[in-house]
């Protein structure tokens, strides 16, 4: 299905900066609306609220490398620096040919709620290259993340803003980006991003961590519903890293997959998907679609199956005014980021679904993030128990807060993330007062 990037409405009250075009804002218009249905939550932290509306720094970089054929290939290359209130920046790498500048300020403004929702203490950044990796091959991708990491060296470093894995990118990226730091500030840095391979100061279960997460959330939320986890029926959209994982908790827990979809294609069965089998195909295949163990879908029949639990794990904008009319599920849990357009998470209001946003629903990558840098700094490592107790103590603590918030004032699991989360943000602001 499209990767749909729906131009959304911005109250006229928001001063935009002149880089952005007001009529095509894409993800950073919905961020803006997330923002203003939190402000009135704020108390007297609102007069801050114009920080979290514009990213402290936005660095756009040429990324040119001499392809295998011998020319010369320019890409665009972005990092952003949301808001460092309470911390060094903190966010993914993504690579993929439709990012733009608009998504990825909205990603890192993402970052900023997810690391202070659940209370890590990291400002929010995020960067990207629009390019679509499966074009280059093995040395190309690797001239290319040298480059843009040596060009936006300028602004990351470990105690400054910590890159790590996003849509496309992986632990043989982050060792790529880590090396290249490394060689140009003369010494190894290891807590530079996280993410890496385990060998090279990489954490135990960080590569699991998302989808772990998202799995613990779930079960949180669907206690408070009474909804039991065994015998459930999910719906998975995207099956990489955080669908893939979190698709194969649920099923070990007894959940029924009962339908997957990629950007490849489809796939459902009403007994349950063989989890471990479909993954090997993804592995194989590079996708879902020609999956034997079950039928063919397309997106529509995906959004409209009959499930429990509907998690998109893909891209942000996929849960539409379009589709989101059409879904039966009792809960949303956002594992990718941004999933949900506002309109679509006022028709999920009105019909009855919880959605759990992705700031706290996938901000276990973040988390265990959080623990490999702890670890690199102190050059002492955790076993993998270790740190999966430590996860899901953050994350079960992290969802009662924001249900308690909930509650407490009547709004939605989002509003009340963001209540959380924006207090946090503002409060760090207020204590710092502003330079000079
Ligand atoms: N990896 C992490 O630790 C992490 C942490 C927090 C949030 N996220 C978010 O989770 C989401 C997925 O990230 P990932 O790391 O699993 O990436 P990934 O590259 O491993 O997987 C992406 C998945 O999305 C699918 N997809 C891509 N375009 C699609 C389309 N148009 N329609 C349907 N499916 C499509 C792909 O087929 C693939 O299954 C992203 O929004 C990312 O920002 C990832």
């Amino acid at each position: 299905m499209a990767n749909a990037k729906p131009a959304a409405a911005v109250s006229t009250a928001h001063v935009l900066p002149s880089y952005l075009d007001p009529n095509h804002l894409g993800p950073w218009g919905i961020y803006l609306q997330q923002i203003d249905r939190v402000t009135p939550y704020l108390g007297h932290l609102a007069r801050w609220v114009e920080t979290l509306k514009r990213p402290k720094r936005a660095l756009i970089v040429d990324v040119p490398i001499e392809l295998d054929n011998g020319t010369i290939a320019h890409f665009e290359g972005y990092r952003v620096q949301h808001n460092t209130s309470r911390g060094p920046g903190k966010g993914g790498v993504r690579f993929h040919q439709d990012v733009t500048l608009s998504e990825v300020m909205a990603l890192s403004a993402w970052m900023s709620i997810k690391n202070a929702a659940v209370n890590v203490p990291y400002g929010g950044a995020k960067g990207g290259i629009r390019v679509d990796p499966r074009t280059l091959s093995h040395k190309e991708l690797e001239r290319l993340t040298r480059r843009y990491t040596s060009e936006i060296g300028i602004i990351i470093g470990p105690s400054k803003d910590i890159p790590a894995p996003d849509v496309n990118t992986n632990d043989k990226i982050m060792a790529w980006m880590m090396d290249t730091y490394s060689m140009n500030v003369g010494s190894t840095a290891t807590g530079v991003v996280t993410g890496k391979p385990v060998d090279m100061g990489g954490s135990l279960g960080r590569k699991e961590a998302t989808g772990r997460g998202v799995f613990t959330v779930a079960c949180e939320a669907a206690k408070q519903i009474g909804l039991p986890i065994e015998g459930a029926r999910v719906a998975v959209q995207g099956f990489g890293n955080v669908g893939g994982i979190a698709g194969k908790l649920f099923a070990e827990a007894g959940a029924l997959i009962v339908a997957v979809q990629d950007h490849t294609g489809g796939v459902a069965n009403d007994k349950g998907l063989a989890v471990p089998k479909l993954l090997e195909h993804v592995a194989k295949t590079g996708g879902v679609a020609g999956f034997k163990g079950g039928e063919a879908i397309t997106a529509a029949d995906f959004w409209a199956c009959t499930c429990d639990i509907m998690v998109p794990a893909a891209l942000e904008g996929q849960v539409t005014r379009a589709n989101a009319g059409k879904i039966k599920a009792k809960m949303l849990i956002e594992g990718a980021n941004g999933p949900t357009t506002p309109e679509a998470d006022d028709i999920l209001h009105d019909k009855g679904v919880l959605v759990v946003p992705d700031v706290i629903a996938n901000a276990g990558g973040v988390t265990v993030s959080y623990f490999e840098w702890v670890q690199d700094f102190s050059s002492f490592f955790w076993d993998e128990d270790e740190i999966n107790r430590r996860l899901v103590g953050i994350m079960k603590h992290a969802f009662d807060a924001v249900w308690q918030t909930a509650q407490e004032h009547q709004v939605s699991l989002r509003t009340a993330a963001y209540i959380v989360a924006c207090t946090r943000i503002l409060n760090a602001r207020d204590l710092r007062g502003l330079y000079p």
